[in-house]
């Protein structure tokens, strides 16, 4: 037995090594955040041939890349920034990234463009937050990153407006653990072509080229890791656009090769529609999120790149534990048309979603999308199909389908335990076969739904913009 002297002593030493241990961690990872990252050199001294070309060319790259969904604020001219990003510490506010001289990049070489948009380091020599989706943009050609910048310079009016702080409180503000951050997980343009897949189609090439850089899809579309970064950049990884992230309350779907909750039944046409319009066929965007990405970005690509796009996404292999599945089975559609509905869930069907979707749930061509095999109905995660029942949605106004479609929200008619049998007789019929929805999820939601709409408890991007758009 040792006497209680000893323990303290043996305690002391433990406690001084832990400290001493604990510093020297610290010490490393200053070290290792404060050391500065070499890029190799860009330099901009044979852009002006072709100026005009270049311009209207970086246009369509930015467009591409949907710098102005993010850098343009709640009633703010174009790329004038204030959009609030809600972020894990806090919320950001993207930048003003018009040639503005004071406020904006206006100062900017074309190198230190290309370390902001490829490495995610600013001039300053700090670290952005990846809310600036630059592991995506790490992919990007040097020829195109030019023409970015050259459209940047020459073909967007420059806007004095000054930057907004973030509303992160120190000692969460301090950017030098982004650094660590950004040295670990985001990938170095410098090495990525030898490690990034090459692929026999050059039309698969185009689109992966698109959907993995300049489209940022998986920023939304593949699940994060505990320390934020996508879990795969590529369908190296498994996870690559398994989908699973929430979204301003939408959950961004497997875009993978699986039948049910995926696009494998989706026609190559049917993804290049939705992407253009917002709605094909039998499909449609639905919320926020993704109808933003048509809106502000993949309405005004060329075909060619919508259909490079498609034939990418439709080439991936269908992620391996999707549970969901889908067969065809006229009982459920024979049944309603019988008037037989003696569940509470197909009686709900019935009587609030038939006369747009139809008894046999396949809508109607271009108007109402169909909801068996409906892949967003069929997700693991039934996020938005409950959000949609409680808010409604209508679909975007773009050049290719101008008029608005619109579905009701029925928050003020059914009760979460109704929306529960709603959409799990949904979610297991016509051939439809995906895990019941439970009453937790759709309290949650509801919740949820009801703090966005009281700004005062909440602080996310959708109510932040609003506060902006009023000042
Ligand atoms: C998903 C949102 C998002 C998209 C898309 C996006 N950005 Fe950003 N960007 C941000 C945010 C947020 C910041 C500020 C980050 C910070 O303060 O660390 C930023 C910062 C920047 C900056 C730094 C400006 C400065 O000096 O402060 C530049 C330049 C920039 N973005 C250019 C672009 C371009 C070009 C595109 C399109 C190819 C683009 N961004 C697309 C969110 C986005
Ligand atoms: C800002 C986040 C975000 C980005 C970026 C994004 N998506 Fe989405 N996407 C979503 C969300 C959320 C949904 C779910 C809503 C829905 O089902 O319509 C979705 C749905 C989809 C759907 C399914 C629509 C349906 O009817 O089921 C497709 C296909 C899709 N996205 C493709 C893409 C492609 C391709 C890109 C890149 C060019 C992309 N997305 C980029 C958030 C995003
Ligand atoms: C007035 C007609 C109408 C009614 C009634 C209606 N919907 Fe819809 N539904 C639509 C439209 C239009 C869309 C596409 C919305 C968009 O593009 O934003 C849609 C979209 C959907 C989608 C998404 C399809 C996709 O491809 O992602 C589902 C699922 C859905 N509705 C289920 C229901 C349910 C369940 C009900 C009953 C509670 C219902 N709808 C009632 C018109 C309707």
């Amino acid at each position: 037995m040792r006497s209680p002297e000893q323990i303290i002593a043996v305690m002391r030493r433990v406690f001084l090594s832990l400290i001493a241990v604990a510093v020297v961690a610290l010490l490393a990872a200053l070290t290792f955040a404060w050391l500065p990252t070499t890029t190799r050199v860009m330099s901009a001294a044979a852009a002006t041939e072709q100026h005009a070309a270049l311009v209207e060319k970086g246009r369509y790259l930015a467009t591409a890349g949907d710098c102005i969904a993010c850098h343009t604020g709640a009633g703010r001219q174009a790329y004038v920034g204030g959009l609030a990003l809600a972020s894990p510490v806090g919320i950001i506010y993207s930048s003003n990234i018009t040639p503005d001289r004071d406020s904006g990049i206006g100062n900017y070489s074309l190198n230190d463009f290309d370390r902001v948009l490829r490495h995610g380091i600013l001039p300053s020599g700090k670290t952005l937050y990846p809310a600036m989706p630059y592991p995506s943009y790490a992919r990007l050609r040097d020829e195109d990153v030019l023409a970015i910048y050259i459209y940047f310079m020459h073909g967007v009016k420059p806007v004095h407006a000054e930057n907004r702080a973030s509303e992160i409180r120190w000692p969460l503000s301090m950017r030098w653990p982004l650094a660590i951050w950004r040295k670990l997980f985001a990938p170095d343009p410098d090495q990525l072509p030898s490690v990034a897949i090459h692929y026999s189609d050059p039309v698969v090439e185009r689109g992966a080229y698109l959907v993995q850089g300049l489209g940022h899809c998986g920023s939304c579309h593949t699940p994060r890791a505990l320390t934020l970064q996508e879990k795969a950049l590529d369908e190296s990884g498994a996870a690559y656009l398994t989908g699973g992230q929430i979204i301003d309350g939408w959950s961004a779907v497997n875009l993978r090769g699986n039948g049910a909750d995926g696009l494998g039944t989706w026609a190559k046409q049917d993804l290049a529609d939705l992407l253009r319009k917002g709605h094909s066929a039998s499909h449609a965007v639905i919320g926020s999120a993704m109808s933003d990405v048509v809106v502000h970005s993949t309405q005004y690509l060329y075909d060619d790149d919508l259909d490079a796009m498609a034939a990418y996404l439709k080439s991936l292999p269908p992620e391996r534990n999707a549970a969901s599945t889908f067969a065809v089975n006229p009982a459920t559609a024979r049944a309603l048309q019988a008037g037989i509905n003696d569940t509470r869930g197909a009686e709900l069907y019935v009587d609030n979603c038939a006369a747009c979707h139809r008894t046999d749930g396949e809508g109607y061509m271009r108007v109402f999308p169909e909801i068996a095999g409906n892949s967003t109905v069929l997700s693991a995660d039934a996020t938005s199909l409950i959000r949609l029942i409680l808010v409604g949605s209508s679909s975007p106004v773009t050049a290719g389908a101008p008029s608005r479609l619109g579905m009701p929200g029925f928050a003020s008619r059914l009760s979460d335990a109704e929306v529960v049998k709603l959409a799990t007789f949904i979610r297991q019929s016509w051939g439809n076969h995906a895990a019941r929805v439970t009453v937790g999820s759709v309290k949650s939601i509801r919740n949820s739904i009801t703090r966005e709409s009281n700004p005062r408890l909440s602080g996310t991007r959708a109510d932040a913009g609003v506060a902006n758009s009023s000042r």
